[in-house]
């Protein structure tokens, strides 16, 4: 058993998971899309030690809360029941994004330290294996370790939910940029979240359409019809806060800034610029647009105001580094 250290992108979905099918497993209630984003990551570092009484994790610049390190030694234990070890583990991990604003850190998260754990105690996991098991810990941790743009196949048990890479990072050259509009956690949690999904009256529609947005989103990104894409794009989000907005009790992650920003990216797109948006569980907002257009949008950005917001590639997924965080 030897000290590991692994990094681990965030990922934006294109096509979201809200609602599932089986709650203990993870089950997503639909396949979903996304791309991996080059500048918002975890770094993990993993050592299994004889002499440790319990699982020590730190993780560096925050306090860490009970639930999410119980969450953290839940995973440690579904990686030594495979590896059929009895060692706690020395875990420190670093996220280079502020949590709680839109950014998923627990997808870059649970996937930098399923690499990390794994190796470390001596398994050597296909990426579909690694898939499967990120999955458990947090559902979009499972996009985040295969490269560029991936999808979630739903699946119908543990081992046939996992995603798998679609298209390389270097498919396509769009960019995120993700626009931070609150820096304060979110009052629920997108696990509580896809517990209420089911009591929108709502969720049944959207998800008797997921299976055609999926395909119709494809074909977009493999002809690389960015209109057609961003058409697509906007209308899922938009319909997925529809459903949370309409879940019982009803949860609004948009602030008035999210509003303030959406109205101006109609406005940028009805003067000819190709702009569409995503939101995830959170008030930030997702700018996607095609990279000859990045320098063109972060002005416009920091013109209206906007000024704290990251510029992201797609990216490839999970690897290991050489440089140990302790
Ligand atoms: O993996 P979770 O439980 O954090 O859920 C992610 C939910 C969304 O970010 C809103 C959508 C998605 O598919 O990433």
């Amino acid at each position: 058993m030897r000290k590991v250290t692994a990094i681990a992108p965030a990922n934006i979905a294109f096509i979201k998971y809200w609602g599932r099918k089986d709650e203990k497993l993870r089950l997503p209630a639909n396949n979903s899309l996304a791309m991996n984003l080059s500048n918002v990551f975890t770094i993990t570092t993993v050592e299994f030690l004889e002499n440790l009484k319990q699982d020590q994790i730190k993780m560096a610049g925050e306090k860490l809360d009970d639930k999410s390190k119980k969450r953290i030694v839940d995973h440690l234990e579904r990686i030594r029941n495979l590896a059929n070890i009895k060692v706690h583990a020395r875990v420190v991990t670093k996220n280079n994004f502020p949590k709680g604003t839109g950014i998923a850190s627990s997808a870059s998260g649970f996937a930098a330290l399923t690499l990390a754990a794994s190796k470390s105690a001596g398994l050597n996991l296909s990426e579909k294996e690694l898939s499967i098991i990120a999955r458990q810990g947090s559902g979009s941790a499972c996009r985040s370790i295969p490269d560029g743009f991936t999808e979630w196949i739903a699946g119908n048990s543990s081992e046939t939910s996992f995603a798998h890479s679609i298209f390389p990072a270097n498919w396509w050259k769009i960019c995120d940029i993700t626009v931070l509009i609150s820096k304060t956690s979110k009052k629920v949690s997108s696990s509580e979240g896809h517990d209420l999904a089911e009591s929108s009256p709502f969720y049944p529609v959207r998800i008797a359409d997921m299976e055609n947005k999926v395909s119709e989103i494809k074909i977009a990104i493999k002809g690389k019809n960015f209109e057609k894409f961003g058409e697509i794009l906007e209308e899922e989000a938009i319909n997925m806060h529809a459903v949370m907005m309409t879940s019982r009790p009803a949860i609004l992650y948009w602030l008035p800034k999210t509003l303030e920003l959406i109205l101006l990216i109609r406005e940028w797109r009805s003067n000819n610029l190709p702009i569409f948006f995503t939101i995830d569980a959170g008030p930030s907002v997702h700018l996607i647009c095609e990279k000859e257009n990045e320098m063109k949008v972060t002005q416009m950005l920091s013109k209206s105001g906007f000024k704290d917001f990251i510029v992201n590639n797609p990216s490839s997924g999970a690897k290991l580094v050489d440089d140990n965080l302790f």
